[in-house]
């Protein structure tokens, strides 16, 4: 019975201690690294599962577009409802984010001629969460924005330094 349980704990219990012991001696050899993959390797969702869109977006775009998704007219343009946050491809959203807009741009029959600044220092973790999350709020019904997509979009406009016109825009990401 006691023999039993301790075979039961036993393989844990050795990979608590082989993981701290090379945790401790910082590193080693690359030989026992190979008994531990589980604690090595983290499982792929991890690296999104931490971001919430909807936290993202009140930190870092509802100041102007809104809780509500509205923006304010005028001024802001709304995200809800909008065709660029409706596309079925979101290209074009992800460029915005990454390299703002100015000039005209018509949103809903209404036109702004403002200026929003790039916000290229979000990871393509935050900015796949706050995409997916506008896609996705307000009656907004667009598929999911996935890492991949923002770092290849990224990749692609990686030469350019100023905010977007739309007819820029527009010829950039057809
Ligand atoms: C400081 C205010 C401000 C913040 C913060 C801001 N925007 Fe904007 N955004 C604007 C303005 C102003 C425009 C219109 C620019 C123009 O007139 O050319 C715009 C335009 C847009 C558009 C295109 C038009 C539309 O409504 O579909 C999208 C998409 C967008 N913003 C997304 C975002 C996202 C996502 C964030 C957060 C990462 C964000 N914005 C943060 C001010 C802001």
């Amino acid at each position: 019975m006691l023999t039993t349980k301790i075979a039961r704990l036993a393989p844990n219990a050795l990979l608590a201690v082989l993981a701290g012991g090379l945790i401790a001696c910082g590193g080693g050899d690359a030989a026992p690294a190979e008994d531990a993959p589980p604690a090595a390797e983290p499982a792929p969702m991890a690296q999104t599962a931490g971001i919430d869109g909807a936290t993202e977006y009140t930190t870092t775009c509802s100041a102007c577009h809104q809780a509500n998704g509205e923006g304010m007219p005028g001024a802001f343009p709304p995200l809800a409802g909008s065709d660029i946050a409706n596309n079925p491809s979101p290209d074009r959203m992800i460029a915005i984010v990454l390299k703002g807009l100015q000039g005209p741009v018509t949103v809903k029959g209404m036109e702004y001629n403002g200026m929003m600044a790039p916000w290229e220092s979000l990871s393509d973790e935050q900015i796949a969460a706050i995409t997916t999350y506008e896609r996705s709020s307000w009656g907004n019904s667009a598929p999911a924005v996935t890492t991949e997509m923002v770092a290849a979009v990224r990749a692609k406009v990686a030469d350019r330094t100023t905010s977007w016109t739309m007819a820029e825009l527009e010829a950039a990401i057809p």
